[in-house]
């Protein structure tokens, strides 16, 4: 389950251990391995509707995260990360982003142990349709060369 450790964050070096997490929805009938399809019109427009209700208070409406994101708060913890290229979000597969979007970062799984995190989880909160329509948004907002190396590492994630 542990075996393989992805980066996460530019900050501190979040480790991941993002082999074999639990996903659903992303699969589609004939398409094969699963990969969160961009190109789907009508799965991006829905997650653009998902995205400015629930994420883009912190992410930024047009994904560029809070100021000085990489500094830590008074808390301790970390802002809000941009999810377009400036950020780290196309660097992990779509199982890991699935992941994080519904559980948040868990320590011990996506987070090192005893990490604190702002970021909320959204298993009670969005169906998984919803999470992939969001995620499809994201990515529908990256240049060709990011989202070229964001579908190799989630094809080799499996
Ligand atoms: C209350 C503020 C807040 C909201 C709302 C929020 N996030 Fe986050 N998110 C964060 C913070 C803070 C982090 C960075 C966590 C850390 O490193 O501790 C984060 C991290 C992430 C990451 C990991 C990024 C990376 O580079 O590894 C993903 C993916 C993510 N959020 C997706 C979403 C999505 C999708 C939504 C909407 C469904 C959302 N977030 C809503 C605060 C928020």
């Amino acid at each position: 389950m542990m075996n393989k450790t992805l980066m996460i964050g530019a900050v501190g070096g979040i480790a991941v251990a993002g082999a074999a997490l639990f996903y659903s929805g992303a699969d589609k009938p004939g398409q094969g391995k699963a990969f969160i399809d961009p190109s789907d019109r009508n799965l991006v427009s829905k997650g653009k509707a998902v995205y400015e209700t629930h994420c883009a208070s912190c992410h930024g409406a047009n994904l560029q995260g809070q100021p000085e994101w990489r500094k830590r708060l008074p808390n301790g913890r970390l802002p809000a990360p941009p999810h377009d290229e400036t950020g780290h979000t196309w660097h992990h597969p779509d199982a890991v982003l699935v992941d994080i979007v519904k559980y948040g970062l868990v320590p011990g799984k996506t987070a090192p142990e005893g990490y604190q995190s702002d970021m909320p989880a959204y298993d009670n909160v969005l169906p998984d349709s919803d999470i992939v329509a969001v995620l499809a948004y994201i990515k529908s907002r990256w240049p060709a060369d990011a989202l070229k190396a964001q579908k190799e590492v989630t094809l080799q994630a499996e």
